[in-house]
């Protein structure tokens, strides 16, 4: 099977370059591990950036999202048992995020796929890559029981973090950058209507919480926890305890309890490879860069590297040209290191790191304040939360 670009991995940024390329008639075939039922129910991440609900929409995958995506003109800092709001859409010219889940983003890029004759394979095996400093990069592969093979002119590893594609460039070809945090998120999907209208982000002595949303009857939450925590010491009492505690704020309401339908733990680190290519392989989404969680960013970032890409192989397959080809890689990781930067940045403003360091403690309180009496501070969070421009 020979194919233009062969995709490894049907997450966001895998579906979303083979719905963008099909836009300008370039031919792709997308190899997924998993079942298809298994991505489009992976709880994951739920803000889309401005730019990201815009580019869904305007490519015409975002029917549902315009009729379920819920947008919010604003996020909460919970600090000290207050609450206090940041108006991103008043600090950014009217800009907003919508809140939708990344299952359903997945969910209407395959129906797309699939209803404009796309090939998906899911449940693939054994995927291997070979040749990518060829003109012709192989993935070797097992499909229903058969050995398999595909060619492509071009290779995208949109198999994040865990995948092959990053893991098979050569020693030494890709410099690596990597950040662990002492940290991790219990997170919980539950029954239950959220509480409050806009997230939360809650800084607290026992550590994080971030409340957010799903639909008008799930909510979302997240308490900081240990990396290695062990969920059989969390039953559903005392994860909801510790969420009142650290949702707890002068004057509103309480988080409202409901039958728990999921549980995990997330663990965080920040990661970049330099270059996002090597010879016909691109990496894209989190197989070049993953993000802690705190900022939103992930997925907005594997949005952003496919649109990247795919402007580059339009480029290459209309005109000939390779420039863009060539620059894709610096394009992506100004913006990846800026949503490094903020990530990170967010991540250290909310956790507890050490429990004894009160001097620690007394900086993020009064970062905090800053951010929420001035104006030129919170502009700066409100910016880089909606999503900063994809070029410049
Ligand atoms: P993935 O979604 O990981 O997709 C990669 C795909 O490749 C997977 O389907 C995998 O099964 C498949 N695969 C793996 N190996 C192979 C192989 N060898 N061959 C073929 N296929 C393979 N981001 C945000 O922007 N906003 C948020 O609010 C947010 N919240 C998050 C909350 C949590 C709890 C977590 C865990 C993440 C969150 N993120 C968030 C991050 C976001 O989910 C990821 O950045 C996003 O999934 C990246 O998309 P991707 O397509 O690059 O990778
Ligand atoms: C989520 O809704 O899952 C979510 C929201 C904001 C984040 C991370 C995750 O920063």
């Amino acid at each position: 099977m020979h194919t233009q670009v062969a995709i490894l991995g049907a997450g966001p940024a895998g579906l979303l370059l083979a719905h963008l390329l099909s836009l300008h008639r370039i031919e792709s075939v997308v190899l997924e591990t998993k079942s298809r039922s298994y991505v489009e129910s992976r709880i994951r991440a739920g803000v889309l950036e401005h730019g990201t609900a815009q580019l869904l929409c305007d490519t015409g995958v975002g029917e549902r999202l315009k009729r379920q995506g819920m947008r919010h003109k604003g996020i909460n800092l919970g600090y000290s048992g207050e609450i206090h709001r940041i108006d991103l859409s008043d600090l950014t010219d009217g800009k907003a995020i919508t809140v939708y889940g990344q299952h359903e983003v997945v969910k209407d890029l395959i129906a797309a796929r699939i209803s404009s004759g796309g090939k998906i394979l899911f449940e693939v095996d054994d995927v291997c890559v070979d040749a990518l400093s060829t003109n012709r990069p192989r993935i070797t592969f097992r499909h229903q029981g058969q050995d398999c093979e595909l060619t492509g002119d071009w290779l995208a590893g949109c198999d994040g973090s865990h995948g092959v594609s990053r893991t098979s460039v050569p020693p030494g070809a890709l410099r690596v950058f990597e950040k662990n945090y002492p940290f991790a998120w219990l997170g919980i999907l539950a029954e239950a209507a959220p509480s409050w209208e806009e997230l939360i982000y809650a800084h607290h002595e026992e550590g994080f919480a971030l409340f957010s949303m799903r639909s008008p009857s799930v909510t979302r939450l997240y308490l900081q926890c240990k990396p290695d925590e062990d969920l059989s010491k969390w039953p559903d009492e005392r994860i909801w305890e510790n969420l009142e505690r650290r949702l707890s704020f002068a004057g509103s309401k309480k988080v409202r309890r409901g039958k728990i339908l999921q549980k995990g733990v997330t663990t965080m680190r920040s990661l970049a490879v330099e270059p996002m290519q090597y010879g016909r392989l691109f990496l894209a989404g989190d197989a070049a860069h993953i993000v802690p969680p705190t900022g939103a960013k992930g997925m907005n970032l594997a949005v952003s590297d496919v649109w990247f890409l795919t402007r580059a192989l339009a480029d290459f397959y209309s005109k000939g040209r390779t420039d863009l080809l060539e620059s894709y890689s610096n394009s992506c990781l100004r913006r990846v290191w800026k949503a490094q930067r903020f990530s990170w940045w967010m991540t250290c403003l909310m956790h507890r790191f050490d429990h004894d360091d009160a001097f620690e403690l007394r900086r993020q309180l009064a970062e905090l304040d800053y951010l929420t009496s001035s104006g030129a501070a919170a502009t700066a969070l409100a910016e880089n939360y909606v999503g900063l421009p994809w070029e410049g």
